[in-house]
């Protein structure tokens, strides 16, 4: 994991070798060191990085919303758009709507779109079923994508992503639906990795935040949370305080707010195998769709936060996966090095799904998720040339996709 300055380290080895066997980093150094001969070598002539993990997404959804966005074009705000049943129960209407052999379908389609984007590694929310039967169908969706995927997958339980309408009046109504009847179906089908609740104005508050998480840590779910998209409620607090793996959004932020992310005491907390505070996950891509100011990257990481980059792919805010967008994305509008947006969208976004130690960096022994590049003059022109595909190949595990 790399905090603050340290985020900008990237060490590059010019005229390389690497070698994998059965599926891992076997070894890997400069040319002049190279010594042994492999019976089915190849020379390369590109850069050759650690795939992206990719560590916030809503990857599984039924349909698109691409009609909303015409209408914002047109001028339609929010409100307008909510009231013609748009937003996130746009979305919900039609996943409730769609079979879950269909959304496993349209699902397994965007994540074979992403692998060959170079993505190895990704954290799929629920968030579109609000219903128990719904939000069952997203999260076995997820668990059939983590046993048919050779890519690493992590679920998370976003049952708390915005008050279903029957609930609108009603909050203990759902809350107590979440934590009494989903929770423990989940938990007993091990359907989720991780809990996550949007606290933001207008969707779940700080308390019933808290409420939701400590129910879902009560049955072994780690919070990674949605906080300070659009507001400062306390969510930062709350996060905190309930050792969450990750705060994600953070697109508005107060002074107190990054105090509290880069100056909470540290603790190891030894039966987790992890530090208490939690990874900064910006979402660059969703404040860029909805012209928003984008995150304060370089007030965080000059503040000795650990910063992630991921997708937060889904129909309404980021309708794209494509981590090359928002590594360049963070480059050019959030004034992050190249070097730093790199570790953010891979190292850290595998310690944001704890999976740090097995996957993000070319390190002997980790598993062979690697982005084999067309020739490039060097890292900085990755994040420059944006929009641009320069990805070669994609090994996962050791096999080319
Ligand atoms: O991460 N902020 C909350 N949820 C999603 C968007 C959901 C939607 O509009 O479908 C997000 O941006
Ligand atoms: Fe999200």
């Amino acid at each position: 994991m790399l905090r603050g300055a340290e985020l900008a380290n990237l060490p590059v080895i010019e005229d390389a070798y690497l070698v994998v066997e059965d599926g891992v980093i076997a070894d890997f150094g400069s040319m002049k060191n190279f010594s042994k001969n492999y019976p089915d070598d190849e020379i390369l002539i590109g850069a050759i990085l650690p795939c992206w993990c990719d560590s916030h997404t809503h990857l599984v959804f039924a349909g698109s919303r691409e009609t909303e966005f015409v209408d914002k074009l047109k001028g339609m705000n929010y409100a307008e758009i909510a009231a013609n049943g748009g937003g996130i129960l746009n979305s919900v209407k039609k996943l409730n709507d769609t079979s879950e052999d269909e959304l496993f379908n349209q699902s397994w389609k965007r994540l074979e779109e992403v692998s060959k984007l170079g993505t190895g590694a990704i954290e799929i929310k629920s968030g579109y079923g609000l219903t128990l039967e719904g939000e069952l169908k997203m999260l076995r969706v997820i668990k059939k994508l983590k046993e048919r995927s050779s890519l690493s997958i992590k679920a998370t339980f976003l049952g708390a992503h915005t008050y279903p309408m029957q609930y609108k009046e009603d909050h203990q109504g759902y809350i107590d639906l979440i934590v009494n009847k989903m929770l423990p179906v989940i938990a007993k089908e091990k359907l989720a990795d991780y809990i996550d609740v949007f606290c933001e104005q207008g969707f779940f508050s700080a308390e019933e935040t808290e409420t939701i998480c400590k129910a879902g840590i009560s049955y072994g779910l780690k919070p990674k949370l949605h906080v300070n998209q659009l507001n400062s409620i306390g969510g930062i607090e709350t996060g905190i305080k309930l050792n969450s793996v990750s705060l994600d959004h953070l697109e508005t932020l107060t002074d107190k707010d990054i105090e509290l992310l880069s100056s909470t005491p540290l603790i190891q907390l030894q039966d987790e195998g992890r530090e208490n505070r939690p990874v900064c996950t910006l979402l660059p891509t969703a404040a860029f769709f909805l012209r928003m100011p984008l995150q304060p990257a370089r007030k965080l990481i000059d503040a000795g936060c650990t910063i992630a980059l991921a997708s937060d792919y889904n129909p309404g805010t980021s309708p794209s996966g494509n981590m090359n967008f928002v590594v360049s994305l963070s480059c050019i509008q959030m004034k992050m090095l190249p070097e730093e947006a790199l570790n953010a969208a891979t190292i850290n976004g595998a310690y944001a799904m704890e999976v740090g130690e097995e996957l993000g960096s070319i390190t002997i022994g980790k598993k062979a998720n690697l982005i084999f590049t067309k020739p490039i003059p060097s890292v900085a022109y990755l994040p420059y040339s944006f929009g641009s595909n320069f990805i070669d190949k994609v090994m996962i595990k050791g096999n080319f996709i």
